[in-house]
């Protein structure tokens, strides 16, 4: 099963070389094994309790499943994960500094929830997550590409929305933060046009934050310039 190729075509990042801490560079090596996952798995990430399936081996239990696409340093995505031990999660980031921080806080606080793809999101999605098997998806404060020549590589846009619709369970979630106006715009436009989801804040509104939403690096750092977010919760439609 190969990604759309109009998913393919975007291109929502540029990989940045970034210094690894020696730290980090451990982590990479000798903690992939247990926390890495690389693409193509033997069987796609359901949520089927079948054993066969891919969720069952790889976490050694079948959960409610939740991803987390450029999850940067991995603050949000722990947070969440030790907040629902319940759930397994699953990480999508590019920057290969920032996964081995998540690795060495994994190891840290010994936590078995989480598995982690340094690769695209697009990929994970559509190659290591079957259809109709994530509980929620997280996109939090993703690189805005203000420039208008630039707007194409935003991650939002209609083909990686109908991609996201595909792999949420009826009722699952999307949920975005950004605090780029304009980008919240157009996704807001672009998930209530695509007709697969129910803004769970109303019609063309934004959402409140919730108080469970973990405040990210990212978010932090805008916090201290005072940037406002907009924040939205879209429920997939459907049983
Ligand atoms: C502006 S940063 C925000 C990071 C984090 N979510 C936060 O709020 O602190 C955007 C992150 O998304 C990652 N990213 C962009 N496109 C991606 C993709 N297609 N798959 C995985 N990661 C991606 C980048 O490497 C970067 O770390």
């Amino acid at each position: 099963m190969q990604p759309d190729t109009r998913v393919r075509r975007i291109r929502s990042y540029v990989l940045r070389s970034g210094r690894l801490t020696t730290a980090q560079r451990r982590a990479l090596d000798e903690l992939w094994q247990t926390y890495g996952l690389t693409l193509p798995l033997p069987l796609p990430l359901a949520k089927s309790l079948d054993t066969r399936h891919g969720q069952q081996q790889v976490f050694g239990r079948a959960a409610p499943l939740h991803l987390e696409i450029g999850f940067g340093d991995g603050r949000a995505l722990l947070h969440m994960a030790e907040q629902n031990p319940h759930c397994n999660f699953i990480g999508a980031e590019v920057h290969r500094p920032g996964v081995g921080r998540l690795l060495l806080q994994l190891e840290a606080r010994q936590l078995t929830n989480v598995k982690v793809f340094c690769d695209d999101g697009l990929a994970v999605l559509s190659l290591g997550v079957a259809p109709r098997s994530l509980q929620a998806i997280y996109l939090y404060f993703p690189d805005p590409w203000a420039k208008k020549k630039h707007h194409k590589r935003r991650i939002v846009q209609p083909a990686f929305v109908e991609l996201v619709a595909s792999r949420l369970v009826g009722g699952g979630a999307f949920h975005f933060a950004t605090d780029w106006q304009p980008y919240a715009e157009q996704a807001l436009q672009c998930l209530e046009q695509s007709g697969q989801f129910e803004n769970c804040a109303g019609a063309n509104r934004f959402a409140p934050r919730r108080p469970a939403r973990p405040v990210t690096k990212f978010e932090r750092r805008g916090r201290h310039l005072g940037n406002p977010v907009w924040d939205m919760v879209m429920r997939r439609i459907g049983a």
